[in-house]
């Protein structure tokens, strides 16, 4: 069955929706490529089920341009379209075997019984569950739920893939291993998916590109390193990785005074004016940490081990904790209540207006 799915191209050109003042797309623009896994992350309300529902054909009320492999869906029924798509909350059928679930796409579409057994029997071998095939939703576990709603939705062989939060309501041990078999599945299917979800973590993870909205705009488009490395706004900076927000003061136009260091001020900060309060962003992992018996020292508050890593919360006075983060083996240096001293191990940082 893999052989005859084929990645679409989908296109996104200036869409904008409204519900009365609120927009929740505006002038929304995204290209996603012939199999290409693109998502979607952004806080709650800025637009991702919406360009979804668009996409899917449920929401025709917008503005703009949506085309499917070069052809615009403007007068294309949501039924026509071709689209699988799995939702945040189980969506299965109650009253329905798993098997029957994974049907019902085909049954509605006339495919005879037989042919569609066949195919629901490969589609849940392919998730993991040949040997659940006659339970109820009510018989299984919630990864496994998930995994019948996702072989529900390739059934149809789908040009496009659609998942909004397939795994929000999963603990986190299953949402990892299901998470990376939606990646494997979707990379060998090469099914074109717009993924969805508000975890930066599971962006990062499962997509070729991540699209960081706000308030239904498209601020970022990129691949994972980019965004985390080379955020073009504040805003992607601080909801992609953990980041400090620390008080800081605008030394020159170019230059800004934190945690007693002079830093540079680097690009696509917003503006800011010589002698203004400011909030500087520093990343965990550029705050190094020595201790000192300085009496205007900091000091050592959480200790909290990652694994290889360890994140450090460190109190310098100020309303929050800074969090600094290095390697487990360093940090075994360092307890709690140790005064110490913070350098910040970078010569640029962003800063934001308070
Ligand atoms: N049917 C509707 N009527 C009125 N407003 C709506 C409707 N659907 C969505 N909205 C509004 O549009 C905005 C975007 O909603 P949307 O559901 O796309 O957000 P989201 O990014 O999916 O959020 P979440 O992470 O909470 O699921 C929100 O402000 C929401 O309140
Ligand atoms: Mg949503």
């Amino acid at each position: 069955m893999a052989k005859d799915m084929h990645g679409s191209t989908v296109e996104f050109e200036h869409v904008t929706r409204s519900f009365g003042t609120v927009k929740a797309l505006n002038s929304f623009s995204l290209t996603l490529n012939p199999g290409e896994l693109v998502t979607l992350l952004g806080p709650s309300g800025c637009g991702k089920t919406t360009a979804l529902r668009i996409l899917a054909g449920i929401d025709r009320d917008y503005s703009g341009k949506v085309e499917i492999d070069g052809k615009s869906m403007k007068n294309v029924n949501a039924s026509q379209r071709n689209i699988g798509m799995v939702f945040q909350a189980y969506s299965l059928f109650p009253n329905m075997t798993a098997s029957e679930n994974v049907q019902y796409g085909l049954r509605v579409r006339g495919v005879d019984s037989a042919k569609r057994e066949k195919r629901a029997d490969e589609l849940l071998e392919m998730v993991g569950l040949s040997t659940q095939a006659n339970r109820r939703p009510n018989q299984l576990s919630g990864g496994q739920q998930q995994r019948v709603a996702l072989a529900r939705a390739l059934a149809i062989e789908p040009r496009v893939l659609l998942l909004d939060e397939p795994l929000s309501a999963l603990d986190a041990q299953v949402r990892t291993t299901l998470r990376d078999e939606i990646r494997r599945l979707q990379t060998r299917l090469g099914i074109t998916t717009l993924f969805v979800t508000h975890d930066q973590e599971e962006a990062m993870a499962i997509s070729d590109r991540v699209g960081v909205m706000n308030h239904g705009n498209l601020e970022q488009i990129d691949i994972p390193g980019n965004l985390y490395n080379k955020p073009k706004s504040t805003f992607v900076a601080g909801f992609v990785g953990l980041t400090n927000r620390i008080p800081a003061l605008v030394e020159s136009k170019g230059e800004v005074m934190v945690l007693n260091q002079i830093l540079e001020i680097s690009e696509h900060s917003e503006s800011v004016k010589k002698g203004e309060e400011v909030r500087a962003l520093v990343r965990p992992e550029n705050i190094s940490v020595e201790k000192s018996s300085s009496s205007l020292a900091s000091t050592v508050i959480t200790k909290s081990f990652l694994g290889p890593m360890t994140r450090v919360g460190i109190d310098v006075g100020m309303d929050e904790l800074i969090y600094a983060e290095m390697s487990s083996k360093e940090a075994k240096k360092l307890d709690t209540g140790d005064s110490v001293k913070l350098h910040i191990a970078a010569e640029a940082v962003m800063v934001e207006s308070v």
